[in-house]
Parts: C-alpha cells; structure tokens; sequence
C-alpha cells in the first residue's frame, strides 16, 4: 500500500489517496478543535492518542458485526481506512444527559434516563450543526428512510457493543457521535469516522471525572494525560 496525495484537510484530520482506489489513509492530527472550531489547541501526542483508541473501538466493532470503514492501523497517526462518500449526518447516541442536551431539557448535567435517546444532527459547520429530524434529512437528500433507519439501528448496536467495554474498563459512555458513509466498492452504508474521546462523553466510574474532550472545551487541563488514560484501560480489557 502506497500512500498518494492528500485529498482532504479537516481540523483534526488529514485524508490521503492510497494506489487502492477503495482505500484511503486517515491521519489524525494534533490539533483539536471545540465548539466549531472557535476554540483550538495543539497537543502533541493527541492525535496518535485518538488513532489507537479509534482504532480499538473500529476493530472491535467489525468483529463483532459492525461494519466500519477501519481496516488497520499504519504509522502512530495514520490507519488505513475503506474509502466512502460521506453522508453528512452525525447520529449522537445519549446514556446520559450532558453537554448541550441539558440546557435543552431543562435538566442538570448528569441527569439519569433509563431510556438511549438518538439524536439527528446536520453535518454543517455553517450552521453549526443543527438538529435536524429524519425527514429533514430525507428532504435535504441526504439519506433515504431506509438508510436512516440503518444508521439508527447500527447507532444503537454500537452503544449496546461499547458500554460493556468501557464499562470493563471503569469507564461510563454517557454519550457519542457516530457518522456513516456510503462504501465506494459495496455501497453498504457503515461507520466512517472516529469513535474515540473526541466523539464521546467518557466520565470515570469511580471518580466522576471527565476524560474526553470536555477536558479541552471546559478548560478543565490534563487533555493528554486523560486520553492516555482512557487508551491504557481499554488496551487492558480488550487485548
Ligand atoms: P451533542 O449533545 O449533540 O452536542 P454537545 O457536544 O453540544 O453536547 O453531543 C454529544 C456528543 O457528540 C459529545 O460527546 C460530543 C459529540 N459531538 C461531536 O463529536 N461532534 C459534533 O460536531 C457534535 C455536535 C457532537
């Protein structure tokens, strides 16, 4: 596998052509990015961070039925990923209310719910993401209704896989964003961004502590170290 040019530059990624035409190279990078992008930081070691612990998750979840666009990982900063046309959609799953979520329901930060709540996003930083439901999106052409319900049900089995791991591992998933793309050689819809403290709210069972990107968005320091932290305790419950 020979890596090509860069054929797109995100905040925190770079993704690079690869002499497969249906496989691409993701690079996370350093830099790390809050609340569309209006806040933004270097942190070495971060984005070798984000790829290991997406990678654990990435690999866990296609053998365990999942289909992701993970396929291994090459470098500290780089895995080798199926190519796919994005679906501008996020589908962020919630165990627990934080975040934005509790100023929208009128409840304090930590509220429990007994039910998973799925919410829909518009993947569009010029509107800053916005909530949108699935007939938005059908509207818009994003996705189709079978489609969606696909990536509700996918994002649910992924919450049900990955709350028993980090679980393991001392770890409560209160919440995460999952976002899917279309397979450029199957056409199957699968996960094809990053599952890692970036895209989830990961609270530490035992201390309440916050070890993902909240870290960063509330100023709250130590960013690496939770991250390192966070990879250590998965790398024990899943080798
Ligand atoms: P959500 O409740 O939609 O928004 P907020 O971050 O304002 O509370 O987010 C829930 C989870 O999804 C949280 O772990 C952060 C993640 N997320 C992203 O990774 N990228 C995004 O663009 C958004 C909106 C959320």
């Amino acid at each position: 596998m020979k890596k090509g040019a860069l054929i797109f530059e995100g905040n925190e990624k770079q993704v690079f052509a690869t002499d497969h035409p249906d496989e691409v190279i993701f690079r996370y990078k350093d830099v790390t990015v809050a609340y569309n992008n209006v806040k933004r930081a270097r942190f070495i070691g971060k984005g070798a961070l984000d790829n290991q612990i997406s990678a654990i998750l990435l690999d866990y979840l296609n053998k365990n039925g999942v289909e992701t666009h993970f396929i291994r990982q090459v470098g500290d900063q780089e895995q080798l990923c199926r190519k796919i046309e994005i679906i501008p959609l996020q589908v962020v799953v919630h165990n627990r209310i934080a975040g934005s979520l509790a100023y929208r329901l009128g409840v304090p930060e930590g509220f429990r719910h007994a039910n998973t709540i799925v919410d829909l996003r518009y993947n569009n930083d010029e509107l800053d993401d916005p909530l949108i439901n699935r007939d938005h999106a059908v509207a818009l052409g994003l996705a189709s209704y079978r489609e969606l319900d696909e990536m509700y049900n996918t994002a649910r089995k992924v919450n049900d896989l990955l709350k028993p791991v980090f679980h393991k591992a001392g770890i409560e998933l209160v919440d995460m964003k999952i976002e899917f793309g279309r397979a450029s050689d199957t056409g199957a819809i699968i996960i094809s961004d990053e599952i890692s403290p970036d895209t989830c709210r990961l609270w530490d069972e035992a201390t309440g502590e916050r070890m993902d990107k909240d870290r960063f968005r509330l100023d709250l320091s130590r960013v690496v170290e939770s991250y390192t932290n966070v990879l250590n305790r998965l790398k024990k419950v899943t080798e």
